[in-house]
């Protein structure tokens, strides 16, 4: 079975309550559930992880327990050369999802790290957004039902 990894960078922790006027209101609970029936119904096998910490992304691509992930690496998405390189040692396909569209925000959201090693890049859709990256992510390993 395909199997696909959903990783979350810093603050995401928090949506639900956080700037929901920019994030929208759906817990990250609710987004999971909601993608793991998705996942269910696609025939693939999904993980979830989030953490504030950037070793600890880095430290859960190590693992390579995936066929592909999808990840929004939050505010690392502009700082960190670190998960860029994970991504590029583990050297297994990934898209990149984005609630908000950053480049339509502040200059320093301009600079991403992912996107040009990424699949895709999926932004300004909110929560929407996974569900589109999972569509994609399975179509592109072949799952069965995608
Ligand atoms: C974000 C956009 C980032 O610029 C920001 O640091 C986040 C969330 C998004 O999903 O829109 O934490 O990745």
């Amino acid at each position: 079975m395909t199997r696909i990894l959903v990783l979350q960078g810093p603050n995401l922790d928090l949506l639900g309550t956080r700037q929901p006027q920019l994030y929208g209101t759906e817990t990250l609970a609710e987004i999971h559930a909601s993608l793991a029936e998705h996942a269910r119904l696609l025939g693939v096998q999904i993980d979830f992880f989030q953490s504030n910490h950037e070793g600890a992304l880095v430290d859960r691509l190590h693992v390579r327990d995936f066929d592909g992930v999808i990840v929004n690496a939050a505010a690392y998405t502009h700082t960190s050369v670190a998960l860029r390189d994970a991504f590029l040692a583990v050297a297994l396909p990934f898209v990149e999802v984005h609630l908000t569209d950053p480049w339509q925000r502040e200059p320093f959201r301009h600079v991403n790290y992912l996107h040009d090693i990424a699949l895709q890049t999926i932004a300004g859709q909110g929560s929407h957004g996974y569900h589109v990256a999972l569509e994609s992510l399975a179509a592109r390993l072949g799952a069965a039902d995608a």
